[in-house]
């Protein structure tokens, strides 16, 4: 039967409405529920499997639950790092006509860890040399965009695992606004939310033994401040360039590539008596390497993935003395990058993303053959790591092993 509920949508898929509205999320049956690791929220948050798609539904406010709904999408436009808004669910009531608080369901986010997932072992200082890093950088890229996020805090970013670093992605959107661009106010308010924010769950890390003993709550807020300043002057400072050096035109826009940094114009005045150039960088987003492993192999990567999947395939197309780019990429592809895929078990499947996978089996490549003195080859070297590492590891997909939450009572479906 079909629930008097208003759904707003712009893809609105059917199945939502088979999920039981009549019933307030907290009850909701654990058939229908997916144990995925899950931050601390205020809002009651459950995820459900659909069709093969899993989501994450949260109870909150008709207000809210718009507007969060609004600006996800139009992050979602300018193709920024956040959860998929898919619906809200509206007019809820339950069978005996009480109202039920209105649902925000957003796509849930594949193979993202939240922080208490990561932090769930004493976590190594680099490793959160890398969190903050990933942070960082999500707020810078999010200010290019104009978005004032209003509560960056770390249990409001859910990281996903980028060849040895993380990429950080914004979940929570409720207390955002868009603006065509951010002044500088704007940008240091939002830093101070995110410093006191930070500053805070670093000291409930640090009061739950979480936290490395070299690691000081004070530094942790600090830095990821520090690391957004020094970013932000990178792809943003005003060079002054000799006449004769322009060239360092040329530096400046590759390095800003390397920081995953692409430029769409420079803002270019002569000073000085045409002596020199001031140059300004109009930096459009991050995702260089992304968008050209996209391009080249319709493969969906994060930025260091990507990168390291480029090198090889560069190194791929010396080797077979491919000058054609298109052509090389799509033999990597298929001689390659998919089989090493396909050589994982289903059952296997689930415990890494195909290019984070891909990635460590060249890092086990690499470590048997120097152990070797020798190239061991690939498919020895994939048949190793699905023994040795891949069967041993977590299942990250799926449940981490650990309770994240009081409430994270669902079971597996
Ligand atoms: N689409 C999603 N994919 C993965 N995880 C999600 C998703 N949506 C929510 N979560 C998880 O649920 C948690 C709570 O979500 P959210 O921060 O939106 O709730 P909230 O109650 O508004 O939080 P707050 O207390 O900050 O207001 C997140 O930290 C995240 O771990
Ligand atoms: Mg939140």
């Amino acid at each position: 039967m079909l629930e008097p509920v208003r759904i707003t949508s712009a893809l609105l898929d059917p199945v939502l409405l088979d999920l039981p509205w009549t019933t307030p999320l907290e009850e909701w049956p654990a058939e229908q529920l997916v144990a995925l690791p899950r931050g601390i929220s205020r809002h009651t948050v459950r995820f459900v499997r659909l069709e093969g798609s899993v989501y994450a539904v949260k109870e909150t406010v008709e207000k809210v639950a718009e507007r969060e709904y609004n600006l996800l999408r139009a992050l979602e436009r300018l193709d920024a790092p956040s959860v998929e808004a898919v619906a809200i669910v509206a007019d809820r009531s339950d069978d005996a006509g009480e109202p039920l608080a209105p649902a925000l369901v957003t796509r849930h986010l594949q193979f993202s860890l939240p922080y208490r997932a990561l932090f769930s072992q004493t976590l190594r200082p680099d490793t959160m040399n890398r969190l903050l890093d990933a942070l960082a950088a999500l707020l810078v890229r999010l200010h290019l965009q104009g978005f004032f996020w209003g509560d960056c805090s770390l249990s409001n970013t859910l990281f996903r695992r980028d060849a040895g670093a993380f990429a950080a992605y914004l979940v929570d959107a409720e207390t955002g606004a868009m603006h065509p661009t951010l002044s500088r106010g704007q940008r240091e308010e939002d830093l101070e939310l995110a410093r006191v924010n930070i500053f805070g769950e670093a000291l409930d890390l640090e009061a739950a033994g979480l936290l490395h003993p070299s690691i000081d709550p004070e530094v942790v807020s600090d830095e990821v401040i520090k690391r957004y300043e020094s970013l932000w002057h990178e792809i943003t400072y005003e060079q002054t360039i000799e006449r004769d050096a322009r060239h360092h035109v040329e530096g400046r826009i590759r390095r800003l590539n390397e920081l995953g940094f692409d430029v769409a114009e420079l803002a270019m005045s002569v000073v000085d008596r045409g002596q020199r150039y001031l140059v300004r960088p109009k930096v459009v987003d991050a995702g260089h390497h992304s968008r050209r492993l996209l391009r080249l192999t319709g493969l969906d990567a994060e930025e260091n993935q990507a990168r390291r999947l480029l090198n090889d395939l560069d190194a791929y197309r010396a080797e077979s003395n491919l000058t054609d780019e298109m052509i090389a990429a799509h033999r990597w592809l298929s001689e390659v990058f998919e089989p090493v895929v396909r050589a994982v078990p289903p059952h296997l499947r689930r415990k890494l993303e195909a290019p984070e996978l891909f990635l460590q089996v060249l890092d086990h490549r690499w470590l048997l053959s120097e152990k070797a003195g020798r190239d061991v080859g690939l498919a020895p070297a994939v048949h190793s790591y699905l023994t040795e590492v891949l069967a041993k590891r977590p299942d990250e997909q799926a449940v981490l092993g650990v309770d994240l939450t009081p409430e994270t009572a669902e079971i597996d479906a």
